[in-house]
């Protein structure tokens, strides 16, 4: 667990994102505001993402072009039900040769993969500029 200013929580997302290695889901959860779409943003500049990279919140999916594999990157607040899963190629999704991040994982349930590496943002009491940043697997 680590408690990050801004700079930090993007310094942070940036190094995992020079790390990471396709095949990997990554899932972030934490309620809004937490900084999700942040750190997307700066785990996608390590991975050598040079789109712009916005919250995909009606498309669900975006797709970028990161130096070595794509990066997509989904938002799964306006999920539905698993239906939307099946539209989405959910399946297709998470065997992808490619980096994938998913922001509100907890709409999937039991859908996300169990090797996922699973980060949990939080907000401090009475602190806006500091997130608690957790991260598993
Ligand atoms: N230490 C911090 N780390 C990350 N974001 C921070 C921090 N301090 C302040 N912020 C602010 O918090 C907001 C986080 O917004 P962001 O869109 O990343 O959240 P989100 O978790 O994706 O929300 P949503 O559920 O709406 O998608 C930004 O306005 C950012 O500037
Ligand atoms: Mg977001």
């Amino acid at each position: 667990m680590a408690r990050l200013s801004h700079p930090a929580l993007e310094a942070w997302g940036e190094a995992l994102g020079r790390e990471l290695r396709a095949p990997r889901v990554v899932t972030l959860a934490g309620e809004v505001g937490a900084g999700k779409t942040t750190l997307v943003q700066a785990i996608c500049r390590g991975y050598g993402v040079h789109d712009a990279v916005t919250s995909p919140t009606f498309a669900l999916v975006h797709e970028y072009a990161g130096a070595v594999t794509p990066v997509y990157h989904l938002d799964l607040y306006r999920l539905r039900d698993r239906r939307d899963l099946l539209h989405l190629g959910w399946d297709e999704l998470m065997s992808a040769s490619a980096i994938v991040l998913v922001e509100w994982p907890e709409r999937a349930g039991d859908e996300i993969p169990t090797d996922a590496m699973r980060i949990v943002l939080s907000h401090v009491a009475d602190r806006d500029d500091v997130r608690d940043l957790e991260a598993h697997g």
